[in-house]
């Protein structure tokens, strides 16, 4: 875990411009992983799951409760960009939130925030948006954008 934890810490010093106080530090990530039902993925730069020694391009936190998941956080690498390995970690993700019987997953994004796009390719949309919601250290103020998707055998739920 000590090796994962810093591999995800290397992805995450690199991954998060500090203009928006997105970054967890190594305490709040060691301390969430410490909670039975928080989940990490990794991916090196082709996409799969690092292994022995090899370095994170990038890593997913994401939060377990019955029958959902939340999406805390996902960064890649600056130089790992536009590769696929967001993509691969949300389709990691989502496979293992299948396994657990998740039927859907959450996520909350700043508004404006160009990753929308890759959300949007992977079945996420918007469902809620909290106005002002997020406060910059400048005093900016962002909304928050909740976006949902759908994953698992669905569409017969409204069969009766
Ligand atoms: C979002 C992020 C994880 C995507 O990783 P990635 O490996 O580049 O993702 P993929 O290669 O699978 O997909 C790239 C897509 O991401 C989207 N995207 C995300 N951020 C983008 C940015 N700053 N500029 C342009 N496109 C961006 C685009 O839709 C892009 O698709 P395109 O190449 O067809 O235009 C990465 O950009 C990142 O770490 N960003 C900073 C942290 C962040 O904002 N995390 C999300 C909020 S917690």
């Amino acid at each position: 875990m000590t090796d994962d934890l810093d591999r995800i810490m290397a992805v995450m010093t690199a991954a998060f411009d500090p203009y928006w106080g997105e970054a967890w530090t190594r305490r709040q990530v060691a301390d969430s992983l410490l909670m039975p039902h928080t989940h990490y993925y990794l991916a090196d730069w082709t996409g799969a799951v690092p292994v022995d020694e090899a370095p994170a391009a990038g890593f997913a936190l994401v939060r377990a409760a019955p029958g959902e998941e939340e999406l805390l956080l996902i960064g890649v690498a600056p130089e790992a960009r536009g590769r696929g390995v967001g993509s691969a970690l949300l389709r990691q993700l989502a496979a293992a939130a299948e396994l657990r019987g998740a039927d859907r997953i959450f996520l909350e994004m700043r508004a404006n925030n160009p990753v929308e796009n890759l959300y949007r390719r992977h079945g996420y949309w918007p469902i809620g948006r909290r106005h002002d919601y997020y406060r910059l250290a400048d005093g900016t103020r962002l909304d928050a954008i909740t976006f949902a998707c759908s994953i698992g055998p669905a569409d017969f739920a409204d069969d009766e």
